[in-house]
């Protein structure tokens, strides 16, 4: 009965590394979204950097709950790219992450880019 149990439990192991390995976060991700007009180069998102600084994955996937689904969920699937509006697309983006970076920076605490769009913009 004994090994049954060890069994069970090795397989249960197994089986919540393979989950927490495909959940894992990439460490870099190309924000690279269609819109009516494309002005500026795409925006390279360190995961890992953000993720080691503390930052909480609902920081800004910000509707994601980790019990109820995999990974989270595109920006997109409810930030619309033809949306100029507050909750549109790259409002959406912006807000997000400009405005943690300057809270951040209002608190004195060292922080991404606030303003110099090339700081974010940085794939050709
Ligand atoms: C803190 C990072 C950050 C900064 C600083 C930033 N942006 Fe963005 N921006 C983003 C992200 C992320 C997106 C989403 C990109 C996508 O969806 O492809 C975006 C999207 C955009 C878009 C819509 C997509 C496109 O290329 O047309 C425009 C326009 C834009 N930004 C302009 C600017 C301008 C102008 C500045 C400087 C005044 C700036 N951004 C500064 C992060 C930033
Ligand atoms: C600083 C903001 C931020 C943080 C923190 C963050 N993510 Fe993300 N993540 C993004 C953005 C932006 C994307 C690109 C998807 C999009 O634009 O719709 C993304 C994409 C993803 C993807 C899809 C990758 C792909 O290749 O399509 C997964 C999975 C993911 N994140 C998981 C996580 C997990 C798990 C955490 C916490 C450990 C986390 N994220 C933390 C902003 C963040
Ligand atoms: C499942 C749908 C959904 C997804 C996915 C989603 N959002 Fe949202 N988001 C919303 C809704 C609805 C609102 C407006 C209501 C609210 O404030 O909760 C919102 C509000 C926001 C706001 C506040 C806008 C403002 O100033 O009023 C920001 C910023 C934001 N989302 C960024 C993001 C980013 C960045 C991502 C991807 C990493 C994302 N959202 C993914 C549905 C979503
Ligand atoms: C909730 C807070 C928060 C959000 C949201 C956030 N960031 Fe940051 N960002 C940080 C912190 C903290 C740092 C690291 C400061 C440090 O060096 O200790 C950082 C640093 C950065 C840097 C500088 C990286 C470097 O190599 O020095 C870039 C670029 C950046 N963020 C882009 C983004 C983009 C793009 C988004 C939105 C998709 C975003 N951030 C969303 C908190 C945030």
């Amino acid at each position: 009965m004994k090994r049954w149990y060890y069994l069970i439990v090795a397989v249960a192991f197994i089986a919540g590394g393979i989950i927490s390995i495909a959940i894992a976060q990439p460490d870099n991700v190309t924000i690279d979204n269609k819109y009516p007009k494309k002005i500026k180069t795409p925006v390279i998102l360190s995961h890992k950097l953000h993720v080691d600084k503390g930052v909480a994955c609902t920081e800004c996937h910000h509707t994601w709950k980790k019990e109820e689904a995999p990974a989270p969920k595109k920006c997109a699937e409810c930030h619309k790219a033809d949306d100029k509006g507050t909750t549109g697309l790259k409002n959406a983006y912006h807000s997000n992450c400009i405005d943690c970076h300057k809270e951040l920076k209002s608190a004195g605490k060292p922080t991404g880019p606030t303003v110099k769009c090339s700081e974010c913009h940085t794939s050709k």
